[in-house]
């Protein structure tokens, strides 16, 4: 269960998520699948130290046969959503926006593996728990950003506006922001905060990237508790249903259209076609079928 001032680092709570993320990651990086290139998936997810994540990541987790718990489905499901936001930033640098936000950052590498533009600044924002193990465990790896890194560690139901000014954000110049695998994790007013002082913050053509989940109570759907039980039996505990913010979220893309985005979207089999995979036609998957991917254009 969540509270107002609850914190993680990437084992616990919220945090994991981020850790298991990384690990689908890692799983559709590998060699076995390479259907994305992050190099950094499988050591940060290793450095965690959570043993479910490092068995998944090791290939250890036992697979049954057509199960939901298939490693390839994972894999292709985490890529469509790494391509996504991967291809959101390089476009954003091809049309020359060289400053990007990438919020709720976790152990997301992209500021050490996208070949950005030039001169491009990237802010990454999160816990400071998350931020300080992140930078320090790329930094014993020896990788080097291949971008103008910088980090605000800061509480994104806090004053994070702020945070990212003082670190050197420029509003007057446009810029690309990504909330990738964030909104459910915060509560309605700290969400509709988030979208007004990113609006605020926004030059004329910035650019922004999230995923919309119309409705939370996917995670206490009937067919979503099953496999969470099943999961649970593996070792893998993370259970929505306690970390996600119930609360309306049907508002979102009415509110951004009326401030100025033009927003356009992509459901989550569509992703999937576009990136030649099939949307798996099971029950699970039927739950999780109103996710759409929003792009969005700031045209004031
Ligand atoms: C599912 S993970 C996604 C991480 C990353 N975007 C990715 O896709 O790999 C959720 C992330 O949101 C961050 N997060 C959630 N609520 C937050 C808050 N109130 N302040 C800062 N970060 C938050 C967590 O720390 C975690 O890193």
């Amino acid at each position: 269960m969540r509270t107002d001032r609850d914190r993680w680092d990437l084992a616990t709570s919220v945090g994991a998520t981020a850790t298991m993320v990384a690990a689908q990651r890692a799983l559709a990086a590998s060699r076995e699948f390479a259907l994305i290139d992050d190099p950094f998936a499988a050591p940060l997810v290793r450095a965690v130290g959570m043993d479910v994540y490092i068995r998944l990541v090791d290939g250890r987790i036992p697979v049954e046969e057509d199960s939901e718990l298939d490693p390839e489905r994972m894999a292709q499901g985490m890529a469509c959503r790494t391509r996504f936001y991967d291809q959101f930033f390089l476009d954003a640098g091809r049309s020359g926006i060289g400053q990007a936000v990438i919020l709720a950052c976790g152990l997301d590498a992209r500021a050490y593996r996208l070949p950005w533009l030039k001169g491009t600044v990237v802010y990454e924002v999160d816990m400071p728990e998350v931020i300080e193990f992140k930078t320090s465990t790329l930094s014993g790896l020896g990788a080097e950003p291949t971008a103008q890194r910088r980090t605000v560690a800061v509480d994104l139901r806090d004053d994070w506006a702020a945070a990212l000014q003082e670190a050197g954000f420029d509003s007057q110049i446009p810029s690309a922001w990504s909330a990738e695998g964030l909104l459910l994790y915060l509560p309605q007013d700290a969400q509709d905060a988030l979208f007004d002082n990113i609006t605020a913050l926004s030059a004329p053509s910035s650019r922004l990237a999230f995923e919309y989940v119309p409705d939370t109570a996917i995670f206490a759907d009937e067919r979503w508790r099953s496999h969470h039980d099943r999961m649970s039996e593996l070792g893998f505990d993370i259970d929505f249903n306690d970390l996600v913010y119930h609360c309306q979220r049907g508002h979102l893309i009415d509110h951004l259209s009326r401030q100025g985005w033009q927003p356009s979207s992509n459901t989550i089999s569509e992703l999937h076609q576009a990136n030649g995979f099939e949307y798996p036609d099971d029950e699970l998957a039927a739950v999780f079928a109103d996710i759409t991917y929003i792009s969005a254009v700031l045209g004031r």
